[in-house]
């Protein structure tokens, strides 16, 4: 079968040494569960709906959405700014697929790169707009990576992101502490780092909006199967190798008790960052 994207993954080193999450299973993950992600993906659609509403620029002629998943924000562009050449990156072959089906559906096109967010393979000054949702929260080193982007970003180029800060899933986060103290979760930024982190890299004017939701499931397990479904599933190098054992889960869920709300739902916060700035 001809493949209408180019994959340039296969060349990036996958792992520095120094990373402290496992670009390869997560990798292995987000392709696992691409065909069904947008079944549990509210959250993200919610998050990225907002993104791109908040997101403005005139005058757009190219776009990179990075980590475009199954294509959400990569089709929204092509229909905001039908005159701009659009490119859709993932590392996830098949997250690629699903983008190429959804921009078909809409009778559009981008140009779809599988390649590692941390080694951007286009020249210096090749977009005016960069955008990504819930991505960026999973790079190595953030600054690093939106040097990159600042790079690839022409002269008065604008960069636009939501990602996790500092307080998301924390019930999850208390619940595996009282029982077990080892890392299930990744470690998301506080605003003002996250802040400093997008000025060292280059970017003036940088504006973020904050905002927290907060998800209700009937069942702790279901916290946790939302999460996989979308292969958004924990990888911390740090993470417990081993298998989380029933009594280990059993303890987690009754830890989870006393989050339990009047209305018997158990909730799960997310704080999120909509990030804009400037080149
Ligand atoms: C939570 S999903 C968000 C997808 C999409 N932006 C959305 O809003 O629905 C994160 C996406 O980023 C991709 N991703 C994660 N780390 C990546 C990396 N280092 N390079 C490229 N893509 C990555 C995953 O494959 C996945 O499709």
């Amino acid at each position: 079968m001809q493949k209408n994207y180019y994959i340039l993954f296969h060349n990036t080193r996958v792992n520095s040494p120094l990373s402290s999450y496992d670009k390869r299973k997560s990798r292995q993950s987000f392709d696992r569960a691409a065909h069904r992600y947008d079944k549990s993906a509210a959250l993200q659609q919610q998050v990225a709906a907002k993104l791109i509403a908040l997101q403005s620029k005139e005058g757009v002629q190219s776009v990179l959405d990075i980590g475009c998943g199954t294509g959400q924000v990569t089709a929204a562009m092509c229909v905001d700014y039908p005159q701009a050449n659009i490119v859709a990156l993932d590392f996830a072959e098949r997250m690629l697929l699903e983008t190429e089906k959804r921009l078909s559906v809409i009778n559009k096109s981008a140009t779809l790169v599988c390649a590692d967010a941390e080694c951007l393979p286009f020249v210096d000054e090749s977009f005016d707009l960069i955008i990504s949702s819930l991505m960026l929260q999973w790079s190595n080193d953030l600054t690093q990576n939106l040097t990159h982007i600042h790079r690839c970003l022409m002269g008065k180029g604008q960069l636009a992101f939501s990602t996790f800060t500092e307080g998301t899933l924390k019930e999850v986060k208390a619940s595996w502490k009282s029982v077990d103290g080892l890392v299930h979760t990744s470690d998301f930024m506080g605003v003002d780092t996250l802040k400093q982190s997008v000025e060292a890299a280059g970017f003036r004017n940088v504006q973020i909006h904050q905002e927290t939701i907060v998800s209700l499931y009937p069942k702790v397990r279901e916290v946790l199967m939302d999460m996989k479904r979308i292969g958004a599933s924990n990888a911390h190098s740090d993470r417990s190798k081993g298998l989380t054992g029933k009594q280990r889960f059993a303890a987690f869920e009754s830890a989870y008790e006393i989050f339990k709300q009047a209305d018997m739902n158990y909730p799960c916060t997310w704080e999120l960052a909509y990030v804009f700035g400037e080149k």
